[in-house]
């Protein structure tokens, strides 16, 4: 009998010998058929260490590591706070994404403005309104999250060693966080923009020595124009987003490898 026929009629012996129910029975003769197919069992066997390896690196909840067994500090709910930031940040981006379908930078043009395609969004586009008012909403409860969030970490003390890089990559991504307003704010170009972009403008030309060069690197010019609106969309759609992707994915892999810190 060659290998692979003893196997089978192993497998067969195997399953006669159990008082098995039909379901079972289909279940083990299926597994069988794609595992001789495609080794599914090898591939699951190794999801299931790679899961387990991972696993093993994951901090011990709060409780289990500072005994606090019969406690509860009031200040837990706080400590969500990073991850509605992040939840924020994910609804924000979607609908930023969605948002992109619809929206031009343009200052000029007759259908293309971006002045016109806003308000195309929220007058004509199906759930333009809503679609708009999500990402301003997601927006602004980030921006507040993640002051809370820095608020947080502070009274607690987290900021200490070991966990001082993770400080100061947040110190970034709540920097970054206030550019992605800024530029969003000056997309829609309307009166609010334009006079935040003026703003603008002359904060940049107001510092000694290097202010003009700032005014034209980040502006495009000392007015506001096409190069201004165009500077904003691409820092607003191709720049921070994935910039802060990748830091708040580092700042949440140290956490994930620290732990959460003591709050006691
Ligand atoms: C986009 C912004 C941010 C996101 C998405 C984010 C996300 C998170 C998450 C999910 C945690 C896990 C614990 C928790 O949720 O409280 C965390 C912890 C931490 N974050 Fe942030 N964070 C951001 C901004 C900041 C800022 C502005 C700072 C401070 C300047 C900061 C400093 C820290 C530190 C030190 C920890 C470790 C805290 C501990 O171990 O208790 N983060 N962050």
């Amino acid at each position: 009998m060659s290998l692979e026929k003893k196997d089978e009629h192993d497998h067969r012996a195997w399953m006669e010998e159990r008082d098995l129910t039909p379901i079972e029975k289909s279940f083990l003769v299926s597994l069988l058929w794609l595992d001789k197919r495609f080794r599914i069992v090898d591939y699951l066997e190794l999801l299931e260490n790679l899961y387990y390896k991972s696993n093993l690196q994951m901090p011990k909840s709060h409780t289990e590591q500072y005994n606090l067994d019969n406690k509860f500090w009031y200040w837990y709910p706080l400590y969500s706070l990073g991850f509605f930031s992040t939840i924020a940040y994910v609804v924000a981006a979607v609908s930023g994404a969605l948002l992109g379908f619809y929206y031009a930078p343009a200052t000029a043009g007759e259908t293309a403005a971006a002045y016109d395609q806003v308000i195309y969004i929220m007058t004509d586009l199906n759930f333009g309104y809503m679609l708009r008012s999500i990402h301003r909403w997601s927006a602004q409860v980030m921006t507040a999250a993640v002051f809370l969030h820095m608020l947080r970490v502070y009274f607690t003390g987290a900021y200490k060693e070991p966990r001082e890089l993770n400080w100061l990559i947040g110190i970034v991504l709540i920097s970054l966080t206030m550019v992605f307003g800024y530029t969003g704010y000056l997309l829609p170009w309307n009166q609010l923009s334009f006079w935040a972009g003026q703003i603008g403008v002359e904060m940049a030309l107001s510092v000694p020595l290097i202010g003009e060069w700032a005014a034209q690197l980040l502006f495009g010019g000392f007015t506001l124009g096409q190069p201004t609106l165009q500077r904003m969309y691409i820092l607003h759609v191709f720049f921070l987003p994935f910039v802060v992707t990748a830091l708040i994915a580092i700042h949440i892999g140290i956490v994930w490898m620290q732990g959460i810190a003591e709050p006691h």
